[in-house]
C-alpha cells in the first residue's frame, strides 16, 4: 500500500518538525497537521516565518518550501482523520501529577483521547503510529480502544520513536542516524511496517531503517534516553570530583572519549540536563520496572535522576556559598534560560530550579536568553509553586537585550551555552558590575583565564 494523506495529530516540538521534513521530502503526499490549540495553529500559519510557535534552525525554511503545497496545519482533528491512510500521534505524555503513579509514570490521557477520537471518526482502515515517547505496551492499549469501535474499520498500530534533539532537528530529521519502526510481525503488520518504510525511504535509505517488533521498539526509545542521560550525570558526577581535586573536566571527557569503546559526544559537564525528555523517560522506566518488581533495575537508572539534582542544587549552593553565604538583595544575572541552546524550548531547564533555589535565598534574578520570552520565564516559576506570582514578578526581571544588563550585579551565572555570550565584551561588563565581580559558567564556556585576567572571580563547572 501507498501512503497518499497523513494526519498528524499534535503540532508540538515533535509533530511539527517531523512533519515538514516529512511534507518537504515527500511532494506526492498530502501532510495535514492538526492541534487543538488554535494559537499554536495560527502560529504555524503564520505568514511572518519568525512567528513560529517553535524556533529551530532550519525549520522555517523548510515549512516554507511546503506550506500551502502539501503541508498544512489546521484545527480540523475530524477532517483530518477522515482524511488519512496513515495517522501519527504527536500530543504530549507528561508525567502523571496524580494517583497511582505520580511523579513517575506518563500520564496517556491525551493519547487515549486521540485514540478514542480516531476510533469515532474513521470511516477507513488506517495505519497508526505511535510518535509520541511512551511507556512499552501503549501500542496495545491503543490497539484494543481502536478495535473496540465496532464499525469494521481496521486499524494496524506501529511504534516509529522520534530521536531527534532540540537545536539540530531538522539536521536529525533529514540525516538521522537510523529510523525504528516496531510493528506486529503479521501479513497486515508487515504491509503496515512497509508503507512507513516506503515513506521514509524517499530520503532514508533502507540500511538505516531499522524493523523491530513493537515492544522493542518502544523500550528502544526509553533506553536511549536513559544511557544519554546517564553518560551526562556520570560526567556532571566526576565534575563535582573534579572540582576538588586540580583535575579539569573537560581534560578528563577528552581523554576518555578518545576510546572508541566510550566515544567523545554527550560528554560536556553541565549544570544538569533539561528537555522534555531526559527526566520523564526514565521515570517512566524506573517505574516500568517497579511494576514489574525489578527494584534493583530501578534504583540503579533513578540515580540518574538523582545526581542531576544534585548537580542543579549543587551549582546553585556554591554561587551562595562564594557569594560571603547571602544572596538576598543581591542582583544576580542568569545568561540563558533554555534548556539548551538553538531551541526556545525550556521545560526541565536546569535554569528554572538553579533561579528557584536563589530566590527562595532572597536574591534579586534578572533573566537573558535570546529566545524564551519573559511570560514563560514567569509560567516556568509559577508551575513549581514555591511562592506567589507576585513575588515571583517582583524579584525576577527578563531583560529583552544587553542594555544596562550588567549594571550593579553581583554575579553573572551562564546557565544555556548560547554561542554569543561567548563574545560578550566581557572587560565592559566589568565595570558595569558591583565588585568583587563574580562570574560562574555552568557551561564551561568561558575563556575563564582571560576573564580572571580582566578582574573578575570565576567558577567553572568541573574546574578545580
Ligand atoms: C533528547 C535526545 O538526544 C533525543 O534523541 C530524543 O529524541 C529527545 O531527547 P533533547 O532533549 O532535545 O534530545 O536534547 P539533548 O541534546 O539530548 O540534550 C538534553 C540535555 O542534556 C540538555 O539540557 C543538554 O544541555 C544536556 N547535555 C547534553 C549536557 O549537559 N551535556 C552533554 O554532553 C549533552
Ligand atoms: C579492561 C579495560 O577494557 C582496559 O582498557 C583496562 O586497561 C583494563 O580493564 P579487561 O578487564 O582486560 O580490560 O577486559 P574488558 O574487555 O574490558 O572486559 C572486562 C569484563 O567486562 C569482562 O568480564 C567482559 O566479559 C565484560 N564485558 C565487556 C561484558 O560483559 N560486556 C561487554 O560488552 C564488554
Ligand atoms: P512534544 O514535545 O511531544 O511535541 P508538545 O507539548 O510540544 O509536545 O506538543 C504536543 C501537542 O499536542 C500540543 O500542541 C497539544 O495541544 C497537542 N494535543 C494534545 N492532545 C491533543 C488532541 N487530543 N488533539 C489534538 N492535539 C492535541
Amino acid at each position: 500500500m501507498k501512503v497518499k494523506n497523513i494526519c498528524c495529530i499534535g503540532a508540538g516540538y515533535v509533530g511539527g518538525p517531523t512533519m515538514a521534513v516529512i511534507a518537504a521530502k515527500c511532494p506526492d503526499i498530502d501532510v495535514h497537521v492538526v492541534d487543538l490549540n488554535e494559537q499554536r495553529i495560527a502560529a504555524w500559519n503564520d505568514v511572518n516565518l519568525d512567528n513560529l510557535p517553535i524556533y529551530e534552525p532550519g525549520l522555517s525554511d523548510i515549512v516554507a518550501q511546503a506550506r500551502g503545497r502539501n503541508l498544512i496545519f489546521s484545527t480540523n482533528v475530524d477532517q483530518a482523520i477522515q482524511e488519512a491512510d496513515m495517522i501519527f500521534i504527536s500530543v504530549n505524555t507528561p508525567t502523571k501529577t496524580y494517583g497511582i503513579g505520580k511523579g513517575m509514570a506518563a500520564d496517556l490521557k491525551y493519547i487515549e483521547l486521540c485514540a478514542r477520537q480516531i476510533a469515532r471518526v474513521a470511516t477507513s482502515n488506517k495505519i497508526i503510529v505511535e510518535k509520541s515517547t511512551l511507556p512499552v505496551r501503549t501500542a496495545e492499549a491503543l490497539k484494543s480502544i481502536l478495535s473496540s469501535s465496532g464499525n469494521g474499520v481496521k486499524f494496524q498500530v506501529l511504534s516509529n520513536p522520534e530521536f531527534l534533539a532540540e537545536g539540530t532537528a531538522i539536521q536529525d530529521l533529514l540525516q538521522p542516524d537510523r529510523v525504528l519502526i516496531g510493528g506486529e510481525r503479521t501479513l497486515e503488520g508487515e504491509e503496515a511496517i512497509q508503507a512507513l518504510h516506503d515513506v521514509y525511504n524517499n530520503w532514508i535509505t533502507t540500511e538505516r531503517i531499522l524493523l523491530t517488533n513493537v515492544w522493542s521498539s518502544e523500550l528502544s526509545k526509553l533506553t536511549a534516553n536513559a544511557f544519554l542521560a546517564q553518560r551526562v550525570s556520570s560526567i556532571n558526577s566526576l565534575s563535582a570530583l573534579c572540582e576538588a581535586t586540580e583535575a579539569d573536566v573537560d581534560e578528563v571527557a577528552r581523554a576518555i572519549g578518545q576510546d572508541s569503546r566510550i566515544g567523545p559526544k554527550f560528554l560536556k559537564s553541565s549544570v544538569g540536563f533539561g528537555g522534555s525528555c531526559f527526566q520523564k523517560d526514565i521515570l517512566n522506566l524506573v517505574y516500568l520496572c517497579q511494576t514489574y518488581g525489578l527494584n534493583e533495575v530501578a534504583d540503579y537508572w533513578h540515580q540518574v535522576i538523582k545526581m542531576n539534582d544534585y548537580q542543579k542544587r549543587r551549582f546553585a549552593q556554591k554561587i551562595i556559598s562564594t557569594l560571603y553565604n547571602t544572596v538576598n538583595g543581591k542582583k544576580i544575572v542568569l545568561l540563558g534560560w533554555a534548556f539548551k541552546k538553538d531551541t526556545n524550548d525550556t521545560r526541565e531547564s536546569a535554569a528554572i530550579y538553579v533561579a528557584d533555589y536563589l530566590l527562595s535565598e532572597q536574591a534579586e534574578i534578572v533573566v537573558y536568553d535570546p529566545k524564551v520570552t519573559q511570560e514563560q520565564v514567569y509560567a516556568d516559576l509559577d508551575y513549581l509553586n514555591t511562592r506567589s506570582e507576585e513575588r515571583n514578578r517582583s524579584l525576577v526581571t527578563v531583560a529583552k537585550n544587553y542594555e544596562d544588563l550588567f549594571k550593579d550585579a553581583h554575579a553573572v551565572a551562564v546557565m544555556t551555552e548560547w554561542d554569543e555570550f561567548k563574545t560578550i565584551d566581557w572587560s565592559k561588563v566589568y565595570i558595569d558590575m558591583l565588585k568583587p565581580a563574580f562570574i560562574f559558567d555552568g557551561r564551561a564556556i568561558l575563556d575563564m583565564q582571560a576573564l580572571e585576567g580582566i578582574g573578575f572571580t570565576g567558577f567553572a563547572i568541573g574546574k578545580g
